[in-house]
């Protein structure tokens, strides 16, 4: 097997006696992204700033292509380590030409020039080769600083947010472009973002980072439709929850029984769905669908509100049984008035139940 590209294993760093980064491993494979997915405030960039060498882990090592680069004892300088680094506000040199600022890390010689070209083509920047930043906007200094850190072919790229200063539109064309030339180029790259949307974008492979740790790591796919804990899910979108308590490995709700298998009895868990999951049938005078095996039972339930949300329509519910308000997003137009009586049901293969705690 294909040694990773980038490694680190059990990184601890404290700041003033709190462990920001705890116990952190990941690797990355060449050509493959990574994301370190969290919320503001999560140890993402202590993390970045560890792997480039700016900061030092208190324990913990980091191998790049099978090779020590740091541990407590031997450490490898930041720039020794074969890293590029991108971040929001890692500005161009204003008083250098776009040429010159992505030539800036290349050795003099012959093929600079054949470099710079190259770079500038796949991000689309050739013909600005002479201007200078305050030139260019956003997303033009964007692919220059792409092309810039890309030059000197970094082995590993590091990627601190570096899409959030850049507007909507232009951020989702950006983030594309910019897949596709690190992809050419073969490099690993691991990305931080607080956005899932962004990490489910770009990544290969997820880690997601909640006080230092990291909870989860997987396939887009996986972290999202099999979420490890309520936090989890709830990173990802809107949830909505159910509370519950297990008798007989079974937990009865207005919903029918859900299966809680192992959890001891008169423990309390939570069933987590996700608006969009929520299955809505329509009011029969006063009865509701048929009880199935993947739906459960159909529970009543009124329009409290309906809105028209561009792609979708978002509905709130409240619920007969006990006043709860669901949520439940519907693709198009679906704008029932207020007061409807409707009934809900909770697909089976799309809920999860976690024990609380
Ligand atoms: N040099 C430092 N000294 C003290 N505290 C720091 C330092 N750098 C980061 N922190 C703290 O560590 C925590 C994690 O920060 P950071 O890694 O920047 O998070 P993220 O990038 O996920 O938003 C924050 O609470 C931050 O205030
Ligand atoms: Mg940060």
């Amino acid at each position: 097997m294909q040694a990773p590209r980038l490694e680190i294993k059990n990184i601890v760093k404290s700041f003033g006696g709190r462990r920001v980064v705890d116990d952190v491993s990941l690797h990355v494979m060449p050509g493959q992204v990574t994301c370190l997915l969290g919320p503001s405030g999560c140890g993402k960039s202590t993390t970045l700033r560890i792997i480039a060498g700016v900061e030092m882990q208190d324990t913990g090592t980091i191998h790049v292509d099978g090779q020590l680069v740091c541990d407590t004892i031997h450490r490898v300088p930041p720039e020794g380590r074969s890293i590029g680094l991108m971040f929001q506000d890692f500005a161009l040199f204003p008083h250098l030409s776009v040429g010159q600022n992505v030539a800036f890390g290349l050795k003099k010689g012959r093929d600079v020039g054949a470099r710079v070209q190259e770079l500038l083509n796949k991000v689309g920047m050739s013909r600005y080769i002479d201007d200078y930043p305050h030139q260019l906007s956003g997303g033009e200094q964007q692919r220059v600083a792409l092309a810039r850190a890309l030059a000197p072919r970094p082995r590993i790229m590091l990627m601190d947010e570096p899409f959030s200063g850049l507007d909507d539109r232009l951020r989702d064309d950006i983030r594309d472009e910019t897949l596709e030339v690190l992809k050419g180029e073969g490099t690993a790259v691991l990305l931080v973002t607080h956005e899932p949307g962004e990490a489910m974008r770009m990544a290969d492979e997820i880690a997601l980072m909640r006080d230092g740790e990291i909870v989860q790591q997987g396939a887009p796919y996986n972290i999202y439709n099999t979420p490890v804990d309520l936090k989890s899910a709830s990173f990802f979108s809107d949830i909505n929850v159910i509370r519950g308590e297990v008798k007989g490995a079974l937990t009865e709700t207005p919903f029918g029984q859900f299966l809680a298998p192992g959890v001891p009895d008169g423990t309390a868990v939570d069933i987590v769905i996700r608006p969009q999951h929520l299955k809505i049938d329509f009011d029969r005078g006063g009865r509701g669908p048929n009880p199935t095996s993947v739906d459960g039972t159909a529970a009543r339930c009124v329009v409290e509100r309906a809105r028209f949300i561009g792609a979708s329509s978002l509905v709130e519910f409240r619920m007969d049984h006990d006043g709860s308000v669901l949520k439940a997003t519907v693709p198009s137009v679906f704008l029932p008035k207020p007061g409807t009586p409707l009934w809900l049901m909770i697909r089976r293969d799309r809920c999860f139940v976690f024990p609380v705690g």
